[in-house]
């Protein structure tokens, strides 16, 4: 069967950016960046992103695209007969455990959206208010898990399409909707009475507060934000067609995502000072501190709307790329129709996302590891799968592949004269820089 490629430079970009944009732009840069010390942290994220992930990300691209094969069996064709094939189990493994608790966080993205469409973050409520709402809200057993459901049934119907008449197009219609309304928001944000002080925050640096905790802080969510390590960006890789760049495509993504992630924070952050609360109030940001300020700034039930719609999006474009890594598996590999392999990885997920939803109420009290399930879920793939997955890539690009056949890749067999002059650069990154640095985040994760 002929495999299906993505259109055209623009639709790449839409599906890559799309995976990359996500919760981790709108909701963890930002309470990270309120929580590291502002611009100082921006400074060294920009580093991060652009010298040691943007080479992993290409890395990932080039995998992908010089098998054209799904992510296990990338590795089977490119190491045939090795232990490599070990990674590929891993980087189909992991994206099914993370899409199902993102899945999960996107069902209270969807619950908060109808919260915000019923007029529930109106009328002033208190800050402590807001927090045991939410709190409730994740207790409880039902809301929660039709709102997963529902979440994770949309993703289905979307990767079910197909590469091109599903994620392409819906990348192509909705990562433009989500810039034009993140810029709605930051722009409401921005004109609120004492924004300054946020904005300031943001953009003036004050270097004294850089140190190892906001370094490793920073790589982490560098990696984590361009979506690297699980065999997504892999995956999408082997979708592009060989007469893509795929140094243009790779870095155009990785400035879409840093950009979204500035606004998203230019969203947020004036509006944390407009209402004077502490900038350092970490993962709560999103489901308690801000309905608290939609519901007490004039206008804010429009921008509840459509802030809890952005949310939506952001999430369900990175979701569809968790869940296309093992459909593609199971159709490659196992010779699953789409249908057949979208419908089990469903149910899969489902059911997974289903416990980590009620390790907030009913499950509770069940720790594995001393860790809730959600929490398991989270800090496994997160501090150990992704980084461990990254890891490997970069040493499998930097020391396994032969190097011609790695720069073949990245030059179009030598056709593509910028990327000439750029690789003996780049491959020095993939082989040295990178590995070192990853090793370094992952041991950070480890300690801390
Ligand atoms: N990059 C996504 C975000 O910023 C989150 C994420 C991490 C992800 N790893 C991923 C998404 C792998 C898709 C695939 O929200």
């Amino acid at each position: 069967m002929e495999r299906e490629n993505f259109g055209n430079r623009f639709g790449v970009l839409v599906a890559m950016a799309g995976s990359a944009i996500g919760l981790g732009n709108l909701w963890r840069f930002p309470y990270l960046v309120g929580s590291y010390g502002g611009a100082a942290f921006i400074f060294v994220y920009i580093f991060c992103v652009f010298l040691l992930c943007l080479p992993i990300f290409m890395s990932e691209v080039i995998v992908g695209r010089r098998s054209h094969a799904n992510a296990y069996g990338a590795f089977k064709k490119l190491a045939p007969g090795t232990r490599w094939k070990w990674l590929g189990a891993i980087s189909v493994i992991t994206p099914i455990i993370v899409v199902s608790y993102y899945s999960v966080v996107g069902g209270w993205s969807v619950e908060y959206f109808l919260k915000a469409c019923t007029l529930e973050f109106t009328g002033g409520m208190s800050r402590s208010e807001m927090g045991s709402m939410f709190g409730d809200f994740i207790s409880s057993v039902w809301s929660p898990i039709v709102g997963h459901t529902i979440f994770l049934l949309l993703t289905a119907a979307i990767v079910i399409s197909g590469v091109k008449s599903g994620i392409e197009k819906f990348g192509k219609i909705m990562m433009p909707v989500l810039f034009v309304l993140i810029i709605l928001i930051a722009v409401r944000a921005a004109t609120l009475p004492g924004a300054g002080e946020g904005l300031r925050y943001l953009f003036k640096p004050d270097f004294s507060k850089i140190d190892a905790s906001v370094c490793s802080a920073a790589l982490g969510q560098a990696f984590f934000s361009l979506s690297l390590g699980v065999g997504t960006i892999l995956t999408y890789g082997s979708y592009v067609s060989r007469k893509e760049n795929i140094a243009v495509s790779s870095t155009y993504t990785a400035t879409a995502d840093f950009l979204f992630a500035m606004l998203a924070s230019c969203a947020i952050m004036p509006a944390v000072f407009a209402f004077g609360l502490n900038p350092q109030e970490g993962p709560g940001l999103v489901f308690e501190t801000l309905p608290f300020i939609f519901s007490n700034m004039p206008l804010g039930w429009i921008v509840a709307i459509l802030f809890f719609l952005a949310l939506i999006v952001a999430a369900l474009t990175s979701s569809i790329s968790l869940y296309e890594v093992g459909v593609a598996y199971l159709v490659e590999e196992k010779h699953y129709s789409r249908r057949g392999a979208s419908i089990l990885v469903f149910l899969v997920a489902w059911v997974l996302g289903i416990l980590c939803s009620l390790s907030f109420g009913p499950l509770s009290g069940f720790h594995i590891f001393g860790q809730t399930i959600f929490n398991l879920f989270d800090k496994l793939s997160a501090n150990v799968l992704m980084p461990a997955g990254g890891l490997l890539l970069v040493v499998f690009v930097g020391w396994v592949m032969k190097k011609s056949d790695v720069i073949d890749e990245f030059t179009n067999g030598g056709t593509l004269k910028t990327n000439v002059r750029m690789s003996g650069f780049v491959y020095f990154l993939i082989r040295y820089v990178c590995p070192v640095a990853v090793l370094a985040v992952f041991a950070s994760a480890l300690i801390f």
